[in-house]
């Protein structure tokens, strides 16, 4: 039978961020995320066989330190596994020779830890990242005999942006609760990634249907492109956003702003669909139009840029949520980092009076929390699928 407060770690490996959290009911034990942008930088995204190469690097490492933080490392002088799950072990990491020399050097010299359960993120990202970090969590879980549920990367975001830190009621509590707000269905998701736009409805827990998404690149996608486009270091989300906010406080934006207006794509199509691919390319012919970009010139179309992204997802958000009479929207992923979209979502709140949930910034981009709290929620709702292999699904839908 499942304790309420029962330990999870969660493990995060879908694209360039490689995070592991261990949480303990809604108590947040240790949470780390190792970030390889630095590393993709210089090929202006994401390199997947890098990004699966640096998880094998950084998972143990990044586990030792959460078990340490936890104070759950405690070391054995034997070897605590038998030879047969060891066997075990060598297949499932036999692709992963680094890993699995770091893992057989590690896990068998600790005692177990009372970890009740691992969530990992199964999809959708890249296939070879995601794949190392299903590979670890089955190699723990076999050693341990704890069970593995797998987490759909989308369904963290939504309960990333549901979580709000319990305010501790005495200066004697530890400020490190977070609570899964309650939310009221039916519910309008804007999940807006690096590889993902899109609009879902959400009847309840666990009930999920897309009713709208991109047709080509998502929004931190575009992005990341026009940071390209542009001249700019990877990931662009931060990037255009740091120029866009330097250019609202520039006198001179308005005059220029008229002359570098962009598209507004499919804002005023019948359906609840994305597209951003033609924005990037009004970006690209607006550039070589102007040949070499000031400082100013950059600065006026991160701008643009931005409120064109800004108001095609608030509209079409806007028409989502009354088309379903939802009076709960909830957005989630990098993108939604991004402070003008969050003062344009908040005004619209207001404005309307609707219920809006938006991840605090440090959970808004990949972290293994939100993987965490998903498994928790999902183990607390008896919908955890364990027991079937667990395959890497780079396009997995959620549903
Ligand atoms: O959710 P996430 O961390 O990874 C995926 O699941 O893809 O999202 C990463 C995306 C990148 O495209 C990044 O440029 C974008 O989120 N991003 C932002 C901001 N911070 C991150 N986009 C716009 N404004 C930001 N402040
Ligand atoms: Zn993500």
């Amino acid at each position: 039978m499942l304790k309420k407060s029962a330990l999870i770690l969660g493990i995060e490996t879908s694209c360039d961020e490689t995070a592991l959290a261990l949480i303990e009911g809604e108590k947040i034990l240790a949470n780390i995320t190792l970030s390889q942008a630095k590393i993709h930088e210089q090929y202006g995204g994401v390199f997947p066989m890098l990004a699966k190469r640096e998880h094998a690097k950084n998972l143990l490492p990044i586990f030792e330190k959460i078990l340490e933080e936890s104070k759950l490392k405690i070391p054995n002088s034997q070897f605590l596994i038998s030879n047969k799950v060891e066997e075990k072990v060598r297949k499932i990491l036999e692709r992963e020779s680094e890993l699995l020399e770091q893992f057989l050097e590690f896990v068998p010299t600790i005692e177990k830890p009372p970890i009740d359960a691992i969530a990992i993120t199964e999809g959708p990202g890249l296939e070879p990242a995601l794949w190392v970090g299903i590979n670890f969590a089955e190699a723990l879980a076999t050693v341990w005999h704890i069970p593995v549920i797998p987490i759909n990367h989308m369904e963290g975001h939504i309960v990333s942006a549901l979580l709000c830190r319990k305010v501790p009621s005495s200066k004697f509590q530890v400020p490190n609760k977070f609570q899964i707000t309650k939310i009221e269905f039916p519910a309008i998701a804007l999940l807006i990634s690096g590889g993902h736009t899109e609009l879902v409805l959400l009847k309840n827990w666990f009930d999920y249907k897309i009713i709208g998404a991109t047709k080509d690149d998502a929004a931190g996608e575009a992005f990341d492109k026009t940071a390209r486009i542009l001249g700019l270091p990877y990931p662009g989300g931060p990037q255009i956003s740091a120029l866009a906010e330097s250019a609202r406080k520039t006198e001179s934006y308005q005059l220029k702003a008229k002359s570098y207006s962009l598209p507004r794509p499919m804002l005023k199509s019948s359906d609840l669909n994305f597209s951003f691919s033609g924005l990037k390319t009004a970006v690209l012919y607006l550039v070589k139009k102007l040949g070499a970009l000031s400082a100013d010139d950059k600065k006026t179309i991160a701008r643009e840029f931005e409120d064109a992204v800004t108001e095609v997802l608030v509209v079409k958000t806007k028409k989502a949520l009354a088309q379903f009479g939802a009076r709960t929207l909830i957005i989630g992923g990098g993108v939604s980092a991004n402070k003008n979209i969050r003062g344009a979502f908040e005004k619209l709140a207001a404005d309307n009076g609707f219920k809006l949930f938006i991840s605090t910034y440090e959970l808004a981009t990949d972290n293994a929390l939100m993987i965490a709290f998903a498994g928790l929620l999902r183990l607390r709702a008896n919908k955890t699928r364990t027991g079937k292999k667990i395959m890497a699904r780079g396009n997995l839908k959620i549903s």
